[in-house]
């Protein structure tokens, strides 16, 4: 696809780059300020860049760690030590598990470098190809002339490109379903102020950012039809876990009357995760919390929690989009329907 018409469909993000014999990646860490790309060369760079979150997203560190072993099979690295460092860089998103077991699964069968390459390069194709179905399969759902509200970032960003729940936003725009998007600004690391907005506003899409505690007074002011997030994980029963933030959001929203929207590829679901109370969810730094933009807030010596996922019940989620189609009413059934081995 061309750069004019990738404008035209309100997709023009491209930050997981394969050049051949290193990975290039966007480095969200210092969105919207400068867009600096950062290379890594062997496998530690880029587990070191899934922890620091220079990459983030479930399906774009599933696709980097995927890269990462690529380059550890180039460089003749010992193969099994790659797949454990990248594995142990976040705890959460199973898309880096499952694009790791991938890898792994064609290391044990023989491949070499080359073919490792071709893994890792359908991995990413196949995630693009999964967004934009999604996004067809979750426009179709909304109503025409409907705002929607978001959480986080899941764009372009966030996975191959389009993305899960900005691709839902992306399709149902192009269609005229959606008109006006809001997205939460997402304390403490604001992906939906830095992250978010930046696809937006480059994207052309007519967008608000709120407050992460505005969100309720908008649902009740009846400016919202849906929210749709992503996920990083969804357990065999369908409670998801996405970005701290969505519980709440979707609480509020089953209050107001507001439907709740899950967009994700297969590879964030985890049929071997009987329920959210067995997904492991992020501890991160409280430095995160007591800091804005690098700068103290809080007062010396405080200290802070900073849980960075949390898990909706399935009972909330009035849809889960996948590329295999669209969940209503999610229950360990439904999901078994569409995702037994
Ligand atoms: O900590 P992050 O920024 O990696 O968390 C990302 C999210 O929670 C996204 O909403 C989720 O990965 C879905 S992205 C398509």
């Amino acid at each position: 696809m061309t750069s004019a018409s990738l404008t035209q469909t309100h997709d023009s993000i491209r930050a997981v780059q394969w050049c051949g014999d290193y990975l290039r990646l966007l480095d969200q860490r210092l969105l919207p300020a400068e867009e600096q790309w950062l290379d890594c060369h062997d496998a530690e760079a880029v587990t070191q860049a899934i922890q620091d979150l220079a990459v983030r997203g479930a399906p774009a560190i599933g696709i980097a760690a995927a890269w990462g072993v690529v380059l550890a099979a180039q460089r003749g690295t010992h193969l099994d030590q790659a797949l454990a460092q990248l594995r142990a860089a976040r705890p959460t998103a199973v898309n880096l598990m499952w694009a790791l077991d991938r890898m792994k699964a064609r290391i044990d069968a023989g491949a070499d470098a080359a073919a490792l390459e071709r893994e890792a390069q359908a991995i990413q194709d196949e995630d693009l190809a999964a967004n934009r179905h999604m996004g067809e399969l979750g426009a179709a759902l909304i109503e025409p002339g409907s705002s929607v509200m978001t959480h986080c970032n899941t764009g372009s960003l966030a996975t191959s490109g389009y993305g899960t729940a900005l691709g839902v936003i992306r399709a149902g725009v192009t269609a005229g379903r959606i008109l006006h998007v809001y997205a939460g600004e997402t304390r403490p690391w604001q992906q939906g102020a830095r992250l978010t907005m930046w696809e937006l506003v480059r994207d052309g899409i007519p967008a608000k950012l709120i407050a992460d505690s505005a969100a309720s007074h908008l649902m009740k002011a009846g400016e919202v039809k849906w929210v749709i997030v992503g996920a990083d994980r969804i357990a065999a029963n369908g409670d998801t876990a996405n970005k701290i933030g969505t519980y709440q959001l979707a609480i509020a929203a089953r209050h107001h009357g507001v439907k709740f929207m899950v967009v994700a590829p297969s590879s964030t679901v985890d049929m071997a995760t009987a329920s959210g109370d067995d997904i492991e969810i992020e501890l991160r730094d409280a430095a995160e919390l007591l800091s804005v933009a690098g700068r103290r807030t809080v007062i010396e010596g405080a200290q802070a929690w900073n849980p960075v996922f949390d898990v909706t019940p399935a009972s909330l989620i009035d849809a889960i989009v996948t590329e295999r189609g669209v969940i209503e009413q999610p229950s360990a059934e439904r999901m078994r329907a569409v995702f037994a081995a």
